[in-house]
């Protein structure tokens, strides 16, 4: 038997407070009912003893206010990036390994104190990439978009995740990052492993057992190694692409160039962070045009709709809908509600997304929505996702040429509409009746 088997069929929504539970297996089918109950009735959302250490709790925030204020002040509520890999230091792994985990712990960029390096982590090392520099990519993206268009039947069915919104981040991810194109699916099968505390962990803490994390590690084999041994070969020969750039930048919180391994860890954020959240970004953004008689034609009509469908979407359908990522580091007081000192805070940025204290009409996707980028898909202040510019950028230009390149676009058969377990919303299946346009 599998230690990642999927046991959530036939799960009933929650219909009272005491139903809600955001983790158990097939939670996922029902999130947003379960986000109406907490909004009504518990806002701030105590799980007791599922803090940090077993005489501490935990709290889940949905409310937008709530979650704005935690994520704008990262000294007071303090980060907690490096959760899963102090739990595989904790883990009885071998001692190899440990460097691995040193590699990672830079990755997650837990040695950044201060909101000052926070910044200059970004400006300096990811920005001119992933974030506002993306748009350096525009031409490659488009180009990567097409192929993958052009490999899509005349008319019929195709699984949409399969042949175009899990393909592209990775096609992506590979030539920013400067990884040959004959090793992408070596990339995406190390981009599988990496998340998986985020699709198979336990409970809110994302925790894999001994035995799942011997089986990631297993799966890890080698990424780090291969890394390495890029890194090395571009210091010898620089190319226009993020690793050669890492190899060559003075990183001015440090004064001095990068080592391999904080290159390596920094790849490694970028593989986890850039390949599965714009793929689901992608998928469910598919639904929400396949649900809207009219939609798609509009888009077309009028493609400047775009950006604010775009904003809707993330809006709407969070990809990543929650993660405990900060501590309280004094007594805290949210609403009617005391947060000891402590106490981890569960950010269900998907909630505060669709909260009617801050959206009217939260569940309509509007097109005319005002600031329709104040969501906190991507969370917001100074730990923001650094990814967002490419992810955005990649989201724009697949649907300005599927809308221009596709006649129409509808559900195909055999759908489930089922979720993957874990913390992200997505399936990883969706077949589309597609018609392309005559040229
Ligand atoms: C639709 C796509 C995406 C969504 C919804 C998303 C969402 C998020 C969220 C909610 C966070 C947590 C921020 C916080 O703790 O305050 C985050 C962090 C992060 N994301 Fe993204 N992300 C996406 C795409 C990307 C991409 C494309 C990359 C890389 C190219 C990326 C790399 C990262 C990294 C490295 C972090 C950790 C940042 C830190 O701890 O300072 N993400 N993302």
């Amino acid at each position: 038997m599998s230690v990642f088997e999927d046991n959530s069929a036939g799960v009933p929504p929650p219909h009272k407070l005491k139903d809600v539970d955001l983790f158990s297996p097939g939670a996922e089918e029902h999130w947003y009912d379960a986000y109406a109950i907490l909004h009504r009735e518990a806002p701030v959302h105590r799980l007791p003893r599922e803090g940090l250490t077993s005489d501490t709790d935990a709290f889940i925030l949905s409310r937008y206010e709530d979650i704005n204020r935690v994520v704008k002040d990262p000294l007071r509520y303090t980060p907690i990036t490096s959760l899963m890999l102090e739990q595989m230091a904790a883990a009885k792994t071998p001692p190899e390994d440990m460097d691995y985990i040193n590699m990672m712990m830079v990755s997650m960029l837990t040695l950044r104190p201060t909101v000052e390096l926070w910044r200059a982590h970004r400006k300096e090392l990811t920005d001119p990439w992933v974030g506002p520099g993306a748009e350096r990519h525009r031409e490659m993206i488009t180009r990567r978009v097409d192929a993958l268009i052009d490999q899509l039947p005349s008319a019929g069915e195709v699984d949409f995740v399969q042949a175009f919104a899990r393909p592209l981040p990775q096609q992506v991810m590979a030539e920013v990052l400067g990884f040959p194109e004959s090793d992408i699916p070596q990339l995406a099968a190390w981009g599988e492993a990496q998340v998986m505390p985020f699709v198979y962990g336990e409970g809110h803490l994302n925790r894999l057992s001994d035995e799942q994390l011997a089986a990631q590690f297993t799966q890890l084999d080698g990424f780090k190694e291969y890394v390495q041994d890029i890194v090395r070969a571009k210091r010898q020969s620089p190319a226009d692409d993020m690793i050669s750039f890492l190899t060559q930048v003075t990183y001015s919180a440090l004064d001095r160039k990068l080592t391999d391994l904080e290159i390596n860890g920094i790849v490694y954020a970028m593989v986890l962070g850039g390949l599965e959240t714009t793929q689901y970004a992608l998928e469910q953004q598919a639904q929400l045009i396949c649900d809207r008689p009219g939609l798609f034609e509009a888009l077309q009509a009028d493609p400047s709709l775009l950006r604010t469908f775009i904003e809707e979407s993330l809006r709407l359908r969070a990809p990543t809908q929650g993660l405990s990522t900060r501590l309280t580091s004094q007594d805290e007081r949210f609403g009617e509600v005391d947060v000891p000192k402590g106490s981890v805070l569960h950010l269900r940025w998907a909630a505060a997304n669709i909260d009617p204290e801050e959206f009217e009409c939260p569940m309509d996707l509007q097109l005319d929505r005002k600031a329709a980028s104040r969501h906190l898909a991507f969370s917001a202040g100074p730990r923001v996702c650094p990814g967002a510019g490419i992810s955005r950028l990649e989201q724009h230009i697949a649907w300005t040429r599927l809308l221009e390149r596709l006649e129409s676009m509808s559900y195909g058969s055999d759908n489930t509409f089922s979720h993957q377990p874990g913390i992200m919303l997505g399936t990883l299946q969706l077949n589309l009746e597609l018609v392309k346009a005559a040229k």
